[in-house]
């Protein structure tokens, strides 16, 4: 394998926590054990964890120390205006509601704006929005540009929304039916792509000609950001700061995971201007989440949260987290794996169904091929294809797949070193080589909502 250049850590290692490479034969019996799901294997028979970037990153010792001042007042802790100052010093609305994480903030978000029958676009949605929005009877709609679906089209911004389809169904559905529109920045079920600020400016445009709220989903904002200085005509003198800032100045409101780039393990927040959307929210937060000074969270959390959302701003974190994301992606290009190009802001994402090309997604290539990673390598990654996003045949009808079929490697921040990412771009590279012996599967057992976290399934 030629040598890439290799990414270069902006800190140095303080606290390790060992990993162990257990037996090939005792992973296939863990994976016999869990239905072929590698949702089900415990984290410790694990080798190189690439599951997800969310919650799994490394916090720092500034983030630790937080945790040691966090205020656990119920009502009013300073942990809480700490938070509140950071996330209004970025995202810039006067509103922060913490929740315990993203897919809490989005309910509370959808409860309150939707009703039976709306619809709610997005660049394509991630799997909570989309079951957050399934569940209250409302539709999510993937409105990214057609290039986010090819994924040999090198081209810089591939998350961004067709905004002449987004004008297309206002128009049809009109803006009664439509309570708000979303853009996921970056766009993670689409290979991590980010969004330019001319998409974000026209789909605000958009939104304002017929009276839309536009909300972000945010978790990986900084990354996007820091895509926009590198590849955006007018934005390389900017800070990344300055950046995200402009990004929300088009937006009225964000849900947010801080398992991403507030760089914490738990923890996040919606936020908006809007007093009496803000006012309908905490009253709902209160019922399920917690008071709107915790939402859910430890008062250490809060604290962790605001010190990591300044820290995913730093332009040498966000030039290293990129470039290894891109030197992962490129050991596997270079090897010959059919991966989805440009490589994204948090992961690589394999290109399964080009990867087994003898198993009709019927048979679920990329739940095949993360079997294969685990048992033969104690790799750990998740499709994202026909099991996560499959419809399931009803009536006589087929069953209906996305159009991508994808293997995403997350890669956790702050955790693996390039001699991790080395191992994994081999055991891609060896399993490719044996590809003939992967065999295709079958579910066995599926529950009505995101099924991927809990089905069965078994080899043919
Ligand atoms: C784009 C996107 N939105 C929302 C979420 C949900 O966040 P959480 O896992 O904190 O509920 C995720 C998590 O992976 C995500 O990637």
């Amino acid at each position: 394998m030629a040598q890439l250049s290799k990414p270069v850590e902006p800190f140095r290692i303080k606290t390790v926590e060992p990993i162990r490479q257990i037996p090939r034969r005792e992973r296939e019996a863990l994976l016999e054990a869990a239905g072929l799901n590698v949702f089900n294997i415990p984290a410790e028979k694990v080798y190189i964890d690439l599951l997800t970037d969310s919650g799994t990153g490394a916090m720092s010792d500034s983030q630790w120390a937080g945790i040691m001042t966090g205020d656990e007042s119920y009502a009013g802790a300073r942990s809480f205006f700490r938070l509140e100052e950071s996330v209004r010093s970025v995202f810039g609305f006067k509103h922060v509601i913490p929740t315990h994480q993203g897919r809490a903030a989005e309910r509370i978000l959808f409860n309150v704006m939707l009703k039976k029958g709306d619809s709610v676009p997005s660049n394509i949605h991630f799997d909570t929005t989309r079951a957050n929005i399934e569940f209250l009877k409302a539709r999510p709609l993937d409105l990214a540009v057609e290039d986010a679906y090819d994924p040999d089209a090198d081209l810089p911004f591939k998350g961004n929304m067709d905004t002449a389809r987004l004008k297309k169904l206002l128009e049809r559905l009109g803006p009664g039916r439509v309570p708000l529109v979303m853009l996921t920045v970056t766009n993670n079920s689409g290979g991590g792509q980010p969004v330019s600020l001319e998409n974000i400016k026209e789909v605000n445009q958009v939104c304002a000609h017929y009276g839309v709220p536009l909300f972000f989903d945010a978790c990986r904002f900084a990354e996007n950001a820091f895509f926009i200085k590198k590849r955006e005509k007018g934005y390389a003198k900017k800070s990344v700061l300055e950046i995200a800032q402009e990004m929300f100045s088009y937006a009225d409101g964000a849900t947010m995971s801080g398992k991403k780039d507030a760089l914490v393990n738990i923890g996040g927040f919606v936020t908006c201007d809007d007093d009496g959307l803000a006012e309908k929210l905490k009253n709902l937060l209160i019922i399920s989440e917690g008071f709107p000074t915790y939402g859910g969270l430890a008062g250490r959390d809060l604290e962790a949260m605001a010190r990591g959302l300044q820290e995913a701003l730093e332009e040498s974190y966000l030039d290293y987290r990129t470039a290894q994301v891109a030197y992962l992606g490129g050991l596997l290009d270079q090897a010959g794996v059919p991966v989805f190009k440009p490589f994204g802001g948090h992961a690589v994402y394999v290109l399964a169904d080009r990867f087994l090309p003898h198993i009709p997604r019927v048979k679920y290539p990329g739940w095949a091929l993360t079997v294969a990673l685990y048992r033969e390598f104690g790799i750990r990654a998740v499709e994202i294809g026909g099991v996560m996003f499959g419809r399931k045949a009803e009536r006589g009808r087929r069953e209906v797949y996305p159009a991508l079929e994808l293997v995403r490697l997350a890669i956790p921040r702050r955790v693996y070193t390039s001699a991790h990412l080395e191992y994994v771009a081999e055991a891609l590279a060896e399993l490719y080589r044996n590809r003939d012996r992967i065999r295709g599967l079958r579910i066995v057992h599926e529950s009505p909502y995101l099924r991927h976290f809990t089905a069965r399934l078994e080899e043919i």
